[in-house]
């Protein structure tokens, strides 16, 4: 979702400003816009549409000025315009902003009595005229932002800058994330370490209330009640190469491919060479856990979903798995000794937060899995396993899901041995079957052309159908997931056995049934439907190993043979050629598949 960026150097900012703002195109964006002082006098330039807009602006009305903010705006209130883009500004303040101000109707209606002039339909404006007014009356910029903060309901990591102070850069968080960067005499702001990537590596995350006050080489941190407050400096290593696209045309395909190292360095986390478990301390015992609540949005909504399959057979744990946004209204029940378990790429999406908050209250202990480390859910955590995807950019989650996957099925493993369901043997064979999935999976990319080929005909599809069962279902659900997001093709997933009560209707010689059937226990009962499909002419493209290709009983329109596998790591090898089909679907169709139209990476409002 929306980006911002802050700088306050001693050479001009608006060039670093935007290539901040590039490094958080990744979060998803309709607007964007810089504002400096010019002489003191703020002064902005915004345009709708892609940064390269922004950046074209710029480069026929240059904007000078060594202290600025910057932001990529994803729109909430007020539709995708040049007015409705930051920077909001009077002519005293000028703010970015990232959240939603729930109470800025009330607000808006009090500073306009007081002759505040509003010149966009957004919530953010009114940071600004509040921030203003309190200057009027006579306060520092520091004592009117402090003010004016204890006034704002709602999510918001904010910057401020002020006219005729050059060397004052204010930023606030509270419900969204916000980083400090610290440089040689130059500060930043960002709404995550990857947007400061090529300018510092030393970076403090902001508590939940703080704000910081930022001036040539100093950081002064506030927390919710203004008291000075010391936060850690931490050494990222991300680097300015580590979020490139290398030699891939799409991040998303960069990190389709990162899959079987990024697996292998997840389970090697987790697991000791001779498949022992090593995964953190955790603050309950497994054997006496009496019900696992999952919660989690989108695709790690999905891996949430096979872990319950995996927690259920492996462990006899019984699992609820629930969208976040519904389960933080839900008032559902939960037992005491129960743990929730956030799943979640970010670690910002808020509904995720306000599901894990839910359930604290409930006296619950919360496992989050997580990608970043820092995020605020890991930090709302009792415990962390992280997954170790590294950054992701493409807007479709690839890596992270598998990565998830991966720790998931590890945590099932260590629940089974620990409710004793799953003896040593068992347990050390499953992990060497995850062992083996990054070498089977580099075999099922060297295919990848095969996957490419068959996209041209379904880029010609109005829809999909994804059909499976048991524990590979979820993916039936997130293949055409991926593929409604990167494609816009219209796709559902189904569980195999729904298929007689309803999407058989739609079965004609136009509809794609995408089939996911490894040969396992389930495997007659899908070939089964596979022959309902294809008797009705629908065209069948089947996702099996060798000996189901042999045995599917019938003529698929298209399939392809993976590596034959145990059963439970299936969920595993199977995500990626659905990726890859997604993927180059959406090649075929000539969509922008990192930044598909109306998504963000991280969704961080309601
Ligand atoms: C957005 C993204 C998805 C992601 C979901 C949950 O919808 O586009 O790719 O799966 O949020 O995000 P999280 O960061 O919590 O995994």
């Amino acid at each position: 979702m929306c980006g911002i960026v802050g700088i306050l150097a001693e050479r001009p900012v608006a060039d670093l400003l935007v290539d901040g703002l590039r490094r958080l195109e990744y979060r998803g964006y309709d607007s964007a816009g810089v504002a400096t002082l010019v002489d003191g006098v703020i002064t902005t330039r915004r345009a709708v549409g892609k940064l390269q807009n922004l950046a074209d602006r710029l480069q026929q009305e240059p904007l000078p000025g060594t202290v600025g903010i910057g932001h990529t705006r994803w729109a909430t209130h007020g539709r995708p315009s040049e007015d409705n883009a930051h920077p909001h500004f009077s002519d005293r303040v000028a703010v970015v902003h990232n959240g939603i101000i729930e109470n800025h109707r009330a607000l808006r209606a009090e500073l306009e009595a007081k002759q505040h002039r509003f010149k966009s339909e957004t919530d953010t404006e009114t940071i600004a005229h509040l921030i203003t007014d309190y200057l009027q009356q006579g306060m520092t910029p520091q004592a009117a932002t402090a003010t004016a903060l204890k006034r704002l309901e709602g999510a918001f990591a904010i910057g401020i800058i002020f006219a005729g102070h050059p060397n004052l850069l204010i930023g606030a968080r509270r419900g969204s994330p916000l980083a400090l960067g610290y440089g040689d005499q130059e500060m930043y702001l960002g709404s995550d370490a990857l947007a400061l990537a090529p300018l510092t590596n030393c970076i403090s995350y902001l508590e939940e209330g703080d704000w910081i006050e930022l001036t040539p080489g100093k950081a002064v941190v506030h927390d919710a009640n203004d008291q000075v407050v010391e936060r850690k400096i931490h050494q990222t290593n991300l680097s300015g190469a580590m979020i490139g696209k290398g030699q891939y045309r799409h991040f998303m395909l960069k990190e389709i491919f990162e899959q079987p190292a990024v697996i292998g360095d997840t389970l090697a986390s987790l697991v000791t060479a001779d498949n022992k478990m090593a995964l953190p301390d955790l603050p309950f015992d497994w054997a006496t856990v009496p019900r696992l609540t999952i919660v989690a949005c989108g695709t790690a909504y999905y891996a949430g979903m096979v872990a319950k399959y995996w927690f259920e057979q492996l462990a006899h744990l019984p699992v609820e798995v629930d969208i976040a946004s519904e389960f933080r209204y839900r008032e559902a029940p939960l037992p005491q000794g129960g743990v929730t378990l956030a799943v979640s790429q970010s670690g910002e999406t808020a509904d995720t937060l306000a599901a894990i908050s839910y359930a604290k209250k409930q006296g619950q202990k919360i496992l989050a899995v997580v990608n970043v480390p820092q995020s605020s859910i890991a930090r709302q955590a009792d415990a962390v396993v992280p997954t170790l995807a590294g950054p992701e950019i493409g807007v479709a989650s690839t890596k992270a899901y598998t990565t998830q996957l991966t720790v998931l099925l590890c945590l099932a493993v260590a629940a089974g041995v620990a409710r004793g369901k799953l003896d040593a043997k068992r347990a050390a064979a499953i992990l060497q079957a995850v062992r083996e999935v990054p070498a089977q999976l580099n075999a099922v990319l060297r295919d990848e052309h095969k996957i490419q080929e068959l996209a041209h005909h379904l880029a010609e599809a109005r829809d999909v159908l994804y059909l499976a069962r048991g524990a590979l279902y979820p993916l039936a659900l997130e293949g055409a997931l991926k593929l409604k997001e990167i494609s816009y093709i219209h796709a559902e997933g189904y569980p195999a056995g729904e298929l007689k009560h309803g999407p058989i209707a739609l079965i004609d010689e136009f509809m794609p049934v995408v089939v996911l059937a490894p040969h396992d226990a389930l495997f007659e009962k899908t070939a089964s439907n596979v022959q309902e499909v294809v008797a009705r002419g629908g065209k069948v493209v089947l996702f099996s190993d060798a000996e189901g290709q042999a045995k599917i009983g019938t003529k698929p329109f298209w399939s392809m043979a993976l590596p034959a596998s145990d059963p439970v790591v299936a969920p595993l090898l199977y995500a990626v050629p659905v990726q890859l089909l997604a993927y180059y679907t959406a090649l075929a169709k000539g969509t922008d598949v990192d930044q598909p139209r109306n998504l963000a990476k991280s969704v961080t409002v309601e």
